[in-house]
């Protein structure tokens, strides 16, 4: 199995385990590093929903608790519960979260389903980001 269609496998299994009761709206992603490790999240909301935490930043936090920071895809599956997938884009935030860690050229991967997904780098889906370099860190 290829890397893409391991991710996109990973995003939606991992729709399963969303923890999300107020929206009922389950997203799973897959976030991949250059030495081939797969990291996965889950949304996780909140009764206060500020605490809230989204798919995409579980699997950053997962993957960079265990050291790993360099990242080259990321799936991401999220669809109301029981409802057929539809392409998911992730919130700003995310996008943010993202660009602190990948470059880019990060593939971000919107999956409906194992075969059928697109594909958009992190520099198309937040041009003009702000990051380290504006603050001149
Ligand atoms: N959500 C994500 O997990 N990722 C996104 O990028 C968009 C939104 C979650 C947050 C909340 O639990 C639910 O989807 C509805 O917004």
């Amino acid at each position: 199995m290829d890397k893409t269609t391991e991710l996109c496998k990973a995003a939606i299994g991992m729709r399963s385990k969303s923890y999300a009761p107020y929206s009922n709206f389950r997203v799973g992603a897959a976030i991949l590093t250059p030495d081939g490790r797969i990291f996965t999240g889950c949304n996780i909301e909140n009764s206060a929903f500020g605490p809230s935490i989204c798919a995409e930043r579980c699997a950053v936090a997962k993957a960079v608790s265990e050291g790993c920071k360099d990242f080259e895809a990321i799936a991401i599956a999220g669809g109301r519960s029981g409802a057929e997938l539809d392409y998911c884009p992730p919130c700003g935030v995310c996008r943010q979260v993202l660009s602190e860690f990948a470059d880019k050229d990060l593939k971000v991967i919107l999956v409906k389903s194992e075969t059928d997904f697109k594909a958009y780098t992190l520099g198309e889906l937040l041009p003009l980001s702000f990051g380290a370099e504006d603050m001149g860190v």
